[in-house]
């Protein structure tokens, strides 16, 4: 089984970016250089790192390991139809990416994509990607741990499938006082409501000014 950690930002007000549209990077101006290094220490620790197709469109994040020593795990978007900008950063940069579509992603999406010399391209689902098929895929090949950084709709359907062993949340200490920025989970089209679910809080610091906070399920004795 893979171990999944979902790593995030969150601001005060329990927003993923300060506005609808707006790209999570902006939370980048309010921490600096040593909570940058750990972030990407953490990416360094995994075998592969997921956001979702979402993310890919409206932050056009690059996912690899600059401000730390390591190396770049693989990344895995899932983008059902294949909906992705051809000019995305991690399909261009020569680095390894896997995009999962559904069967139901138009072929000649899936040749663009495939067109790109470092993106591989699977099939993983009906009618939108099947994310405990493709983390057996991503498992059968070698693959032990996946860093999910987000977005809203993926991390609600990886905690509706109760895939998440550990949580990490940055605090960032900003109000966005949007009130349609995008929460912490979201739940996309066709995705049920989440049931209570309990964390215990395993490790608690602060590094550039920022709360780290790290949970694990809470094991209660039955
Ligand atoms: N603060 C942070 O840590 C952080 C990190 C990342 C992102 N963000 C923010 O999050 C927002 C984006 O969130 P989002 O909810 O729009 O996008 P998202 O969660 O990144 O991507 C969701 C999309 O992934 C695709 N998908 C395919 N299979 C799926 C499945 N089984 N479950 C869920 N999604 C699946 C769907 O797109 P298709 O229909 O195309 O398949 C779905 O709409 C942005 O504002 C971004 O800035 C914040």
């Amino acid at each position: 089984m893979l171990e999944i950690t979902t790593l995030s930002e969150l601001t005060i007000d329990g927003k993923l970016s300060l506005g609808p549209g707006a790209s999570s990077k902006d939370l980048f101006a309010f921490y600096g250089d040593d909570l940058r290094a750990w972030f990407h220490e953490q990416r360094a620790l995994h075998d592969a790192i997921m956001v979702g197709a979402g993310t890919v469109r409206s932050d056009d994040p690059e996912l690899t390991v600059r401000y730390a020593e390591g190396r770049d795990p693989l990344r895995v978007v899932p983008a059902s139809m294949g909906a992705l900008p051809l000019d995305s950063r991690l399909l261009n940069d020569g680095r390894p990416t896997l995009v999962a579509v559904c069967d139901l992603a138009p072929d000649e999406v899936v040749a663009a994509l495939r067109a790109k010399p470092t993106v591989e391209v699977v099939r993983c689902g009906e009618d939108r990607v099947d994310l405990a098929a493709l983390m057996a895929l991503l498992h059968s090949r070698g693959i032990r741990t996946l860093i999910a950084e987000g977005g809203s709709r993926l991390l609600h359907s990886l905690f509706e499938a109760q895939m998440v062993s550990r949580i990490v949340i940055k605090h960032i200490p900003v109000i966005s006082g949007a009130a349609d920025a995008p929460t912490f989970l979201r739940a996309g089209d066709g995705a049920s409501a989440l049931s209570l679910s309990r964390w215990r809080l395993t490790d608690w610091f602060i590094k550039s000014g920022v709360g780290v906070s790290v949970y694990r399920p809470l094991q209660v004795a039955g």
